[in-house]
């Protein structure tokens, strides 16, 4: 059994003698385990043949588009930056609040990141002040879909076509989430579009331990996306080769592949568990969140992939902070994340001239926000026991009663 002391009039909030619930876990079949021995047997421990059969089965799920599979998230977008043309003195916009992944790949290209504040409703890229960033420089977009809720894709296309940029949907987030496309009707994330790069991070809605995809609009070349993942090498029949890019050593292995094909072929099932969970989130806590103060994510559950159940914190009007709040809950034996604080603020990006006050609603969703947990192996009790815990934490420590 856990206490939590806290530095606040209310000393003893919480105790716990239940299992910990991390806010995320992988769920990992026997039959993917064993995938894994037999590639360990195989005596080919790299990028092989799982790595095609994976890409082949990708392709597949994403309508026969070409998709080429690379070791992280991030190296896919470094990537898809590099195919989309983008190079030093470009500007791509994006959004302020995400993984610093999304805008890192930018400045590591040599371009310039340009953020555009959220929509403080659905936290994702606000495109009326997306237009207002675009100029002659500007070269490309990169949206999120935070937590896995869909930007609108009808929307997105319509105001890159109208603007004439490239689009890399940075999609670590939203594998097998759909939304409404411009000419009517609802696709799924990867389907349709220009660039769309997944990540396959262990705490992604299907995983790879470590790995991303991208799925190639049709006038890119396979083989220079090839080049691109590993030195730009380029062999020829008679055991020369040349390097014509400058490539990164970004190939996925077998054994991760292995383990992505597993997870693929259960996606349909996780994202139907995510969705009944979330659902039974706002079932749970859609009263008490007005009398609690809290923020609910975007009820969206036909569309999104449920990657993350997101509220945010009453924070002006607790007695407590975020981190006590994390404190808290973990003494209650439950884990909470912080998806996450605004880019800008972060000291590099500071030094690139960004200030608090640019982007007011990703600072303040920044710093309220908190993910609960959220993955397929829970049970509606342990969502029950989330709010319960989230109402013994909060309730005491409201500096006035909402409502
Ligand atoms: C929105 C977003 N972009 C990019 C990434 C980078 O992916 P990875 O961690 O696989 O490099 C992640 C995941 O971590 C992410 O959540």
């Amino acid at each position: 059994m856990q206490t939590l002391q806290l530095n606040t009039p209310q000393h003893n909030i919480g105790h716990s003698d239940q299992p910990f619930l991390p806010f995320t876990k992988p769920s990992l079949d026997e039959a993917t385990i064993q995938s894994v021995v037999e590639v360990l047997r195989s005596g080919w421990i790299t990028s092989g043949p799982k790595v095609q059969a994976f890409e082949a089965a990708l392709s597949q799920r994403f309508g026969g588009r070409t998709v080429r599979t690379f070791n992280s998230g991030t190296a896919t977008l470094e990537v898809a930056l590099a195919l989309a043309g983008v190079s030093p003195g470009d500007e791509v916009i994006t959004t302020p609040l995400s993984w610093v992944a999304t805008s890192n790949v930018i400045v590591r290209a040599g371009a310039t990141p340009v953020f555009a504040d959220i929509d403080p409703h659905t936290r994702n890229l606000d495109l009326d002040l997306a237009a207002e960033a675009v100029n002659h420089r500007t070269r490309a977009i990169i949206p999120v879909d935070l937590a896995g809720l869909p930007m609108h894709r009808g929307q997105l296309y319509d105001f890159a076509n109208e603007a004439n940029l490239r689009v890399i949907e940075d999609a670590a987030q939203s594998i097998g989430a759909s939304s409404p496309i411009a000419n009517g009707g609802t696709a799924e994330i990867g389907k349709t579009g220009d660039f769309i790069s997944f990540s396959f991070h262990a705490n992604k809605n299907i995983t790879s331990s470590e790995g991303g995809c991208l799925v190639l609009p049709d006038d890119i070349d396979p083989a220079l996306c090839e080049r691109y993942r590993l030195q730009g090498v380029q062999r020829d029949a008679d055991g020369g080769m040349d390097v014509d890019v400058f490539g990164g050593k970004f190939n996925l292995t077998d054994i991760a592949a292995a383990i992505g094909l597993g997870q693929l072929a259960k996606l349909d099932e996780y994202t139907a568990r995510r969705r009944a969970l979330a659902k039974h989130y706002f079932t749970v806590l859609t009263e008490r969140a007005e009398s609690l103060g809290i923020g609910l994510p975007q009820a969206d559950s036909a569309h999104s992939n449920w990657h993350m159940f997101q509220v945010t914190l009453p924070l002006n009007n607790l007695a407590i902070t975020r981190g006590d709040f994390i404190r808290a809950m973990k003494a209650l034996n439950i884990g909470v994340g912080v998806h996450y604080p605004a880019i800008h603020l972060f000291s590099a990006y500071r030094k690139l001239g960004f200030k608090e006050g640019m982007f007011p609603h990703a600072e303040r969703i920044g710093r309220e926000i908190v993910t609960l947990p959220l993955f397929p192996a829970m049970q509606e009790t342990d969502v029950e026991r989330v709010c319960d815990a989230l109402d013994m934490v909060l309730r005491p420590q409201l500096i006035s009663r909402l409502a």
